[in-house]
């Protein structure tokens, strides 16, 4: 097993109140897995993957990548916000290479690979104000790939793209998930995105933030949006939300 997710609290101190944003989370990701997490705003979704990447270490439970106990973040869980954060005095290549030096032959080697997968050969040099949401999303894709990290973590990633350029990058991070044979794991409140990405689903429910049931995406890969397997498929997990308590919970998911 390459990452084992384990959360028995999460708490945060709001005013005098202590607010429970997770409790009782256990997830297996293995080394090849692409799992998409599914839940309404507010269900712990970012605070999850947070965890995951070491970034926040004040929980209960344990994340273990590779049988290392995960203490901080580190190089091994790349992290794509939904913002990009790029740094706007380096161009694109630069900032892909970021504390590297692409005088470097391998680095250099390396960044010109990346440059390709992501789809950005001609925009080397030109600076983040200069691009698009899109392109700056893939340049943060490549920085992060470049550490040759075990797990890719994203959280909503494609959230704030036009619907064209969302799918675009859908295909891209497909392309370089089937490329790498990486463990990704991106969190969406985007139904159809988390169907159409991922091999694994686990859909989360809010108050406190939990996963409620895990399933497997039994479609096989290029998959196609308006197929009757892709839509069936959607239906039940539309379900699944109908089965919650919580009336909110679908239209925290915008559908
Ligand atoms: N830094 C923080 N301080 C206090 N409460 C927080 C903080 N971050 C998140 N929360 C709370 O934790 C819950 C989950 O938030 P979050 O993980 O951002 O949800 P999601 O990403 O699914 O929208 C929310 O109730 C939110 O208000
Ligand atoms: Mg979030």
């Amino acid at each position: 097993m390459a990452i084992s997710v384990v959360v028995k609290n999460k708490s945060f101190t709001q005013g005098s109140k202590q607010v429970k944003a997770l409790e009782t989370i256990n997830l297996a990701i293995e080394k090849q897995d692409f799992l998409t997490i599914i839940g309404p705003s507010g269900c712990g979704k970012s605070t999850l993957l947070k965890i995951i990447a070491g970034l926040d270490t004040n929980y209960e439970g344990t994340i273990t990548i590779n049988d290392r106990i995960v203490k901080g973040a580190g190089i091994q869980q790349g992290f794509i916000f939904q913002e990009h954060r790029l740094f706007p005095w380096l161009t694109v290549e630069e900032n892909i290479a970021a504390d590297l030096s692409l005088k470097n032959k391998e680095v250099r080697r390396k960044v010109d690979e990346l440059i390709e997968i992501v789809r950005l050969k001609g925009s080397e040099k030109l600076y983040p104000k200069e691009l698009s949401g899109g392109m700056s999303q893939r340049v943060a894709i490549a920085r992060a790939l470049l550490r040759e990290p075990e797990v890719l973590l994203l959280d909503e990633p494609f959230g704030a793209l036009d619907a064209f350029t969302r799918k675009h990058l859908q295909d891209v991070l497909l392309d370089i998930w089937q490329k790498k044979k990486m463990a990704m794991i991106l969190v969406t409140h985007d139904i159809e995105e988390s169907i159409y990405l991922g091999n694994r689903l686990a859909i989360m429910k809010a108050k406190p933030g939990k996963v409620y049931k895990e399933l497997k995406i039994p479609l096989s890969y290029p998959r196609n949006r308006t197929s009757p397997d892709f839509q069936t498929f959607r239906q039940s997990v539309l379900k699944e939300f109908e089965h919650t308590e919580n009336e909110s919970y679908i239209e925290g998911l915008g559908i």
